[in-house]
C-alpha cells in the first residue's frame, strides 16, 4: 500500500479548480502511531454531474482504494510491527554502505519513488529498471515490473541483498540489528513469544506490515467511484470515457488501474529501443516462456502524475507522452493530441494526498554494531 505527498498544487491541478480541498480518507488503523488523524471534509464539487452511465461503467471496471489494506496471509498487522517496519524502511544500516535505505529509492515524500530513470544504488551503480512506487503496492497481484516476487514480504528481501541496491547479506543484517538493543526490543514487541525474534524473515514481515499503511484512498477518482458524480472535472470525465472506450482499461483496471496482469509492451507496435531496451526481456526471465518476451506487468496508475519518469526503462518524462506511446504500442490507436491530453487529465484524478508519516527515531548503534562495509 502506498501514498504520496504530492500535495496541493498537483491536487488542485487534478481537481481543475482553485480552492478545492480534499483530505485523505481515514488513516489506516494499524498505523496509529505513524499516521496523523485524518480530517474529513466535504469535498467541493470539481465538475458538472457526470452521466450516470459513465459512473456505472467505471464502477464495473475500477474499485476505490479501501480505507484499510486487506489482511496479509501469515502476517498479522499490529501497531508494534508497523512501527518496527517503519524504522527498517528508513534505516540505511540495512545496506552494506550504511546509507542506502528503502526510502532512498522509494522516497515517501516524493510519490514513493526516486525520480530518476533507473535507480542508483550501492557504489553509485545504476540499476536496470525504474523504481515503481511503494504507495498502494499492497494491491498489486505480485511485485516488480516482471512480477517475480509473489508479495511484499518476498519483495523486501530482494533489494537488501541486490548488489546494485543495498548489497548486504541476511547474516550481516541480522548481526547489525542484534547489536542494537533498541532493535532487539522492537522485534520482541513486534513478534512476541518468538525465541529469536530478530531475523531476516521477520525484517521482511515488519516492512510488509508497514507497507500496508502506505495507501492513498483520497483521490478525486475514489470519490467519484464512491458515487460523487461531481468529483471529476468535465475534461477528466471525457478522459475517463476515452480511457475505457479506447481500451486502456482492458489492462489498467481494478483498485490500482493496473498491477494485476502481464502483457507484452508492444502488443500492436514495437516501442522504440530507447523506451523498451532490447536487453530487458521482462517476464520471460521469470516464466522462461518465449510468449512472455517483453511482457511486463500493466503498470499500476495510482498517483501516476507524481511518479515520472515512466515505463520500466524510465525513459519517458511527460505523462502525455507515456499516454501517446501506450495508445500506439498497445492499441494501435493514434490518439489525437486532444484525446491524449484528456486522458492525461483523467490520470491526474488518481492523485491523492499521502499518509502523514512521521520520521521514526532509529535505535542507537552499540560498540558491537558492525561498521559500514564501504
Ligand atoms: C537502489 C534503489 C532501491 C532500493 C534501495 C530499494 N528499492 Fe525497491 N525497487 C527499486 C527498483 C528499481 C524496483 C523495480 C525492480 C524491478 O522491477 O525489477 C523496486 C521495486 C520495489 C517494489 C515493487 C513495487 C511494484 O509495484 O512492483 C517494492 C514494494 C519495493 N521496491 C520496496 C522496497 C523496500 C521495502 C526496500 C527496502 C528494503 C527497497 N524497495 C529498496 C529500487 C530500490
Ligand atoms: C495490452 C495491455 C495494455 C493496454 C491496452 C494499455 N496499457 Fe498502459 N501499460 C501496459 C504495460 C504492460 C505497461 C508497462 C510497460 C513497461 O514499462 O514495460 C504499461 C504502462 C503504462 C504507463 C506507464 C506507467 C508508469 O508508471 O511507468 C502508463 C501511463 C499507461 N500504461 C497508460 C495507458 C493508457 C493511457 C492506455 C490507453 C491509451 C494504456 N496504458 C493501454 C499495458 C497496457
Amino acid at each position: 500500500m502506498k501514498t504520496h505527498a504530492l500535495t496541493w498544487s498537483l491536487l488542485a491541478m487534478a481537481l481543475g479548480a482553485a480552492g478545492c480541498q480534499r483530505e485523505a480518507a481515514q488513516a489506516p488503523a494499524a498505523d496509529t502511531a505513524a499516521t496523523a488523524p485524518a480530517a474529513e471534509s466535504a469535498p467541493a464539487a470539481a465538475g458538472p454531474a457526470a452521466d450516470p452511465a459513465l459512473l456505472t461503467q467505471a464502477q464495473a471496471l475500477f474499485k476505490p482504494i479501501p480505507d484499510q489494506a486487506p489482511a496479509l496471509p501469515g502476517n498479522p498487522v499490529t501497531a508494534d510491527k508497523v512501527a518496527l517496519g517503519k524504522m527498517l524502511f528508513f534505516d540505511g544500516r540495512l545496506s552494506a554502505s550504511g546509507v542506502i535505505s528503502c526510502n532512498s529509492c522509494h522516497n515517501l515524500g516524493m510519490g514513493g519513488i526516486d525520480g530518476v530513470p533507473t535507480s542508483i544504488g550501492h557504489g553509485f551503480q545504476k540499476g536496470p529498471r525504474n523504481a515503481p512506487t511503494v504507495y498502494n503496492a499492497v494491491f498489486n497481484i505480485a511485485q516488480f515490473w516482471d512480477g517475480r516476487a509473489e508479495d511484499l514480504k518476498a519483495q523486501a528481501k530482494g533489494p537488501v541483498q541486490a548488489g546494485v541496491e543495498m548489497n548486504n547479506t541476511p547474516a550481516a543484517v541480522e548481526a547489525t540489528l542484534n547489536s542494537m538493543p533498541g532493535y532487539v526490543k522492537a522485534f520482541e514487541l513486534a513478534f512476541p513469544g518468538e525465541a529469536k525474534a530478530v531475523n531476516f524473515d521477520n525484517m521482511a514481515k515488519a516492512i510488509e506490515a508497514f507497507e500496508t499503511t502506505l495507501i492513498t484512498p483520497g483521490a478525486p477518482f475514489d470519490a467519484f467511484l464512491k458515487g460523487d458524480a461531481r468529483a471529476l472535472t468535465a475534461d477528466q470525465q471525457t478522459g475517463l470515457k476515452l480511457f475505457m472506450e479506447k481500451g486502456c482499461a482492458s489492462c489498467h483496471n481494478g483498485i490500482n488501474l493496473g498491477g494485476q496482469a502481464y502483457f507484452p509492451f508492444g502488443v500492436v507496435r514495437k516501442p522504440s529501443d530507447d523506451v523498451r531496451p532490447t536487453g530487458d526481456v521482462g517476464r520471460l526471465t521469470v516464466t522462461k516462456s518465449k510468449a512472455d518476451e517483453y511482457s511486463f506487468r500493466a503498470a499500476p496508475l495510482r498517483n501516476v502524475a507524481a511518479t515520472a519518469p515512466y515505463f520500466h526503462s524510465g525513459k519517458v518524462w511527460k505523462l502525455q507522452d507515456a499516454v501517446t506511446i501506450m495508445g500506439d504500442a498497445q492499441l494501435g490507436a493514434t490518439l489525437s493530441p486532444d484525446e491524449a491530453e484528456k486522458i492525461h487529465l483523467f490520470l491526474h484524478s488518481l492523485t491523492a494526498p499521502i499518509p502523514d508519516v512521521r520520521y521514526p527515531e532509529l535505535p542507537e548503534r552499540s560498540d558491537t554494531t558492525p561498521q559500514p562495509a564501504g
